[in-house]
C-alpha cells in the first residue's frame, strides 16, 4: 500500500528474480503487463469462478498454485458493435 513500501521485506515479492541476475526486463515487463491489462479490460470482462482458491506458488516466477478458472465476457457496449 502507498505510504507502506518501507514495511515490505525486499525478498518477499520476487517476480523477477532477486540478487546479480535480477530480470533486466523487469520494467518493460511491468509496463507491457499493465498495458495489455488496460487494453483487454477495455473490451471485456473477467469473471474468476473460484476466487476463494487463488493461491500463489514461489516457482521459478511467481503463478497460481491451482487452475483459475474464468469466465471470459464481452462488454455489452462493445458486444452490439460487432457483427455476429
Ligand atoms: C513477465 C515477464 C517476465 C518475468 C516474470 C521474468 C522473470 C525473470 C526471472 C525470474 C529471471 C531470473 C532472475 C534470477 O535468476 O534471479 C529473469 C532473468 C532475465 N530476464 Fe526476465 N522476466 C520477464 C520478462 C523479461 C523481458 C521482457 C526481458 C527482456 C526484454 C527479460 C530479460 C531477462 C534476462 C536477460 C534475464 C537474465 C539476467 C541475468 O542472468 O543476468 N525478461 N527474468
Amino acid at each position: 500500500m502507498p505510504g507502506r513500501e518501507d514495511d515490505v521485506h525486499p525478498g518477499a515479492y520476487i517476480p523477477f528474480g532477486s540478487g546479480p541476475h535480477t530480470c533486466i526486463g523487469a520494467g518493460f515487463a511491468a509496463l507491457e503487463a499493465a498495458l495489455i491489462l488496460a487494453s483487454l479490460t477495455r473490451s471485456f470482462d473477467f469473471h474468476i469462478e473460484n476466487s476463494d482458491k487463488i493461491r500463489p506458488a514461489a516457482r521459478l516466477t511467481t503463478r497460481p498454485a491451482e487452475q483459475i478458472m474464468m469466465r471470459v465476457s464481452r462488454h455489452q457496449a462493445e458486444a452490439s458493435k460487432v457483427p455476429g
